[in-house]
Order: C-alpha cells, then sequence, then structure tokens
C-alpha cells in the first residue's frame, strides 16, 4: 500500500463529534497500527535527516505520541505546549482560537534557547489557531522554526496559510474535507 492508502485506512472518522457537524478525524487507529505508526513518523522525519534539529515541540495531547517518536528518531530534545496550568515552572502563555472553541497553551519559559532550531508537531492543522499559537510562543522564545508537520490537513479551513504567513514551511501527509 502506499503511504496515502495506509493513513487513509488508518484514520478512522466520528461524525459529530465532538459537536454536531464535526467530522473527527481520529488517530488512535493509526497509533494503534504498527505499520502506519511508523511508516507516518518516518515521512514525518525524512525531510530533517541528518540536519541539526535541538527540538521537536509538540502540541497537547497528540502531538505528544508523534513528537517523542520524531525526537528520538532525530536525537532531537522534546518540548512540550500544554493547556494552561499543567506545567510547574516559569511558562509564557497565548490565547487561542480552534474550530470548537478558545482557550489558552503555555509552555515552559527556558524550554528552547534563542537559535535553537524546532520542528513543530500535531496530529492535525484545521483552522491552524492552535499550531499559530505553538509557532508564535516559540518564535516569541527566539526559536527558529523550521517547520509545521501534521500527518492530516483539512484544507478547506485555511490552516497553513496562517503558519505560512509566520515565516514557517508546513508539512502534512494526508488531507480530508
Ligand atoms: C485538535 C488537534 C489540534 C487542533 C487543530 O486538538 O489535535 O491540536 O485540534 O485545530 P485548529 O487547527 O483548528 O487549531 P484539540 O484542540 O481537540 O485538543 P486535544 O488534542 O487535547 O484533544
Ligand atoms: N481538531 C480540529 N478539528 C478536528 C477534526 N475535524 N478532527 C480531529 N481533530 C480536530
Amino acid at each position: 500500500m502506499t503511504l496515502h492508502e495506509t493513513l487513509e485506512t488508518a484514520i478512522r472518522t466520528i461524525p459529530d463529534y465532538p459537536k454536531p457537524g464535526i467530522m473527527f478525524r481520529d488517530i488512535t487507529t493509526l497509533l494503534g497500527d504498527a505499520s502506519a505508526f511508523r511508516r507516518s513518523v518516518d515521512e514525518l522525519v525524512h525531510p530533517y535527516a541528518g540536519t541539526k534539529i535541538e527540538k521537536i515541540a509538540g502540541v497537547e495531547a497528540r502531538g505528544f505520541i508523534l513528537g517523542g517518536a520524531m525526537s528520538h528518531q532525530l536525537s532531537a530534545g522534546f518540548v512540550p505546549i500544554r493547556k494552561k496550568g499543567k506545567l510547574p515552572h516559569d511558562t509564557v502563555r497565548i490565547a487561542y482560537s480552534l474550530e470548537y472553541g478558545v482557550d489558552e497553551m503555555e509552555m515552559h519559559r527556558d524550554a528552547v534557547k534563542p537559535g535553537d532550531k524546532v520542528i513543530l508537531v500535531d496530529d492535525l492543522i484545521a483552522t491552524g489557531g492552535t499550531a499559530e499559537g505553538a509557532v508564535k510562543l516559540l518564535q516569541q522564545m527566539g526559536a527558529d522554526v523550521v517547520a509545521a508537520c501534521f500527518v492530516i490537513d483539512l484544507p478547506d479551513l485555511g490552516g497553513r496559510a496562517k503558519i505560512e504567513a509566520l515565516g514557517v514551511p508546513v508539512r502534512t501527509l494526508i488531507e480530508f474535507e
């Protein structure tokens, strides 16, 4: 199977979750499929193999799973970007909007150093509000965000342009309407 076929098969769609009208793209089935999970991570890190990446920054919650695996593959550190109130040390915080609500996210102030090359990862980009907030936090701390990676793009929601407007290239593996 091509990677595209593998992803199409492995990602489950739940209609009307968590609200009516949302087609929820569920990656737990992909994560539970050893081959699909490995191929996804391999594809996400492929362009950066052999380059010096200091940190992978993963967005809570599903970005943690992909980001941990990517960090291992690239011998990079991992930075958790979390919903507010979860991190124990000094944080920087930003409000953001997403497809079905608003929230705030944080990262530790000392999680990246100025000039660090960082890749942001999450499972999915929809409106781009979450990733935009995460990229802004990293850039505020002086990180050089070299890419933002997602397994799934929902192109109808226009997220990619928001991230590219911050000067960050976007890499995605599959699109859904
Ligand atoms: C989902 C997804 C992304 C975000 C994308 O997370 O994992 O983080 O939505 O949406 P956006 O591009 O419109 O911002 P969710 O907010 O559902 O949080 P969770 O991973 O903690 O369930
Ligand atoms: N986050 C925002 N929109 C989503 C969707 N349609 N499926 C899964 N996660 C999402």
